[in-house]
């Protein structure tokens, strides 16, 4: 295996269709394989893996493609298991629930990538493309830089795919903010109604991707570019 292709069309979940990848060029180029989508160096296709799977062995500098366990994994996040495994659980791996807020969302945030990787710049309420990348925005968020407890955890379960997960509930902001409906004298929302449409609303970037502003703010603050 010299180099790998990656493929100019994606499967995406949301059309249950196909779609260009983003960042493949459109239309394509004039280079042999472009209309099936880009070559990549070894080590840029092993910068890839280094997100989207668990285990990517390479052998002289070449990934074994047949050997990678691909997507994220319990032994991705919770580190080397065999030990625990081989002792029939009685080998504990270190809990991840007491870790400090920093490791915890850094470690998250090191494939949804986090604020000091970004563009001091680009972090903007009216920048759009950063909803992509939700360590960032909820770091900008009062909600988060006034909560010392707050994680990616209070709001997601990471063993569950969000369809599977009740991810859409008010629940999540009830947890800090006054379910009185009374108390709530700024807000124009009743405690009953959808906090995110307003709060934390999906943003649509390139078809057919959606993604939800995780920097939790007032809805006349600006989330797209005049
Ligand atoms: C730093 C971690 C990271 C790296 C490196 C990375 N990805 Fe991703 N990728 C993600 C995450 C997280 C998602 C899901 C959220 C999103 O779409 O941004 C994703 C989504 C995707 C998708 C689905 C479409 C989309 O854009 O949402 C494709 C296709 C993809 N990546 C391909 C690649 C390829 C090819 C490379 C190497 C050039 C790569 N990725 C490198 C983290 C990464
Ligand atoms: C995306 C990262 C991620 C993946 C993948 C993942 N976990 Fe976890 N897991 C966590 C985090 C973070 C916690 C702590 C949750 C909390 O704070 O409540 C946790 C907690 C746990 C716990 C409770 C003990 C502890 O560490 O606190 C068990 C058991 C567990 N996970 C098993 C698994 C198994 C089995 C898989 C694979 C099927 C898996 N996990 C996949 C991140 C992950
Ligand atoms: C090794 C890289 C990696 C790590 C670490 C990681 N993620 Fe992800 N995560 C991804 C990729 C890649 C996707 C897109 C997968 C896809 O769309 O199939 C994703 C998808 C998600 C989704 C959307 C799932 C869905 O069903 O649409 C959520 C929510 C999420 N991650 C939260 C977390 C949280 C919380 C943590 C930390 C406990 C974490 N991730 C750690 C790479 C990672
Ligand atoms: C205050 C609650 C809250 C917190 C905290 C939170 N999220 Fe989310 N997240 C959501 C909601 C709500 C959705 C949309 C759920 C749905 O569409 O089903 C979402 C969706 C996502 C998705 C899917 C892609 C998207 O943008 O729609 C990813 C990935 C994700 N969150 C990652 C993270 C990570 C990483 C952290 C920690 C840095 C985090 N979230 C913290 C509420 C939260
Ligand atoms: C872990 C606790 C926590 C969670 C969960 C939480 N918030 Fe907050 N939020 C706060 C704190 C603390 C503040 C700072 C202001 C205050 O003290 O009331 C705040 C501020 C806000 C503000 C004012 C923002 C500004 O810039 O003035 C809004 C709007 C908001 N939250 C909405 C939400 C919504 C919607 C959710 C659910 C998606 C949510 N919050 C989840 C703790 C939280
Ligand atoms: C229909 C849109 C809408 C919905 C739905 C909504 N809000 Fe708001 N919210 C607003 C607006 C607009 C403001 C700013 C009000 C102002 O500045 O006068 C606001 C302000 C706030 C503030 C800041 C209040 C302050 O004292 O500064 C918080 C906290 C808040 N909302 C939480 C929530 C929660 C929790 C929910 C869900 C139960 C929710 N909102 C649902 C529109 C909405």
């Amino acid at each position: 295996m010299t180099d790998l292709l990656e493929f100019r069309w994606s499967w995406y979940r949301q059309t249950e269709g196909f779609d260009l990848t983003p960042g493949q060029p459109s239309p394509p180029g004039p280079g042999y394989f472009q209309h099936l989508g880009m070559l990549f160096d070894q080590p840029k296709a092993r910068h890839c893996f280094a997100c989207h799977a668990s285990v990517v062995p390479a052998t002289g500098g070449r990934i074994a493609s047949e050997a990678i366990h691909p997507g994220v994994t319990c032994q991705r996040c919770h580190g080397h298991l065999a030990d625990h495994v081989a002792s029939d659980g009685a080998d504990v791996p270190k809990s991840l629930k007491n870790l400090s807020r920093e490791e915890s969302v850094r470690r998250c945030a090191q494939c949804h990538r986090s604020a000091d990787e970004q563009k001091l710049e680009d972090i903007r309420p009216d920048h759009a493309e950063l909803v992509r990348f939700q360590p960032v925005g909820l770091a900008q968020s009062a909600c988060f830089q006034n909560s010392p407890d707050m994680t990616c955890m209070t709001c997601h379960n990471p063993h569950l795919p969000l369809s599977a997960q009740d991810s859409r509930g008010i629940w999540q902001c009830l947890q800090c903010h006054n379910p009185d409906e009374a108390a709530q004298t700024h807000c124009r929302a009743g405690r009953t109604e959808d906090c995110l449409s307003c709060h934390m609303p999906q943003v649509p970037l390139k078809a057919p991707l959606t993604f939800t502003d995780h920097w939790i703010r007032l809805p006349d603050q600006k989330r797209t570019a005049p």
